[in-house]
């Protein structure tokens, strides 16, 4: 069976919003843990206020094209999933591992966001596109901040560590 051009957009709609509500569960279950990396929380919180934003959108392009976003594909999240689960055993240098994972994610996401705008103008959904944009670009900008963070969050890993401390959040 053919699919049209609204179909796929439908999808690539509920996807990325599986997608985000996932970003969510991820930097909610670890910025509760960063006590020892502020700024690494800081980004995290920053970034979940604009996840809610996000979220929003994605759920306002679906009514607009009247679906609700119920009936997730979790399909996509496969890969995503074993990749954040590396974070999840615990483990001293868990720290370390989220940064990766997240660096992963943020990028992860930005594809994700340069597909939706692609067939969000196949689909002559016009009227979506700027709050789309937006999000690309908060997710641009929280990848580059993640990747900055990289360098120092190790830093600071290994002189806690040294220092016989607790490194793990
Ligand atoms: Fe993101």
């Amino acid at each position: 069976m053919a699919l049209d051009a609204r179909d796929i957009y439908i999808t690539a709609l509920k996807n990325t919003h599986a997608l985000e509500m996932q970003a969510l569960q991820i930097m909610e279950r670890q910025v509760e843990r960063l006590q020892r990396y502020p700024e690494m929380e800081d980004a995290l919180r920053r970034h979940i206020e604009e996840t809610h934003g996000q979220r929003a959108r994605l759920e306002e392009a679906l009514q607009a094209v009247s679906e609700s976003p119920s009936a997730i594909k979790e399909g996509i999240l496969g890969f995503v999933g074993n990749m954040m689960a590396l974070g999840h055993t615990p483990a001293q240098d868990e720290i370390l591992k989220n940064a990766y994972a997240n660096h992963a994610f943020e990028n992860f996401e930005i594809a994700a966001y340069e597909s939706l705008l692609t067939i969000c103008e196949t689909a002559g959904q016009q009227g979506s596109i700027t709050g789309f944009q937006q999000s690309l670009r908060e997710e641009e900008a929280m990848a580059r901040k993640v990747r900055e963070l990289v360098g120092p969050t190790t830093r600071r890993y290994v002189e806690l560590t040294v220092a016989g401390d607790k490194a793990d959040r």
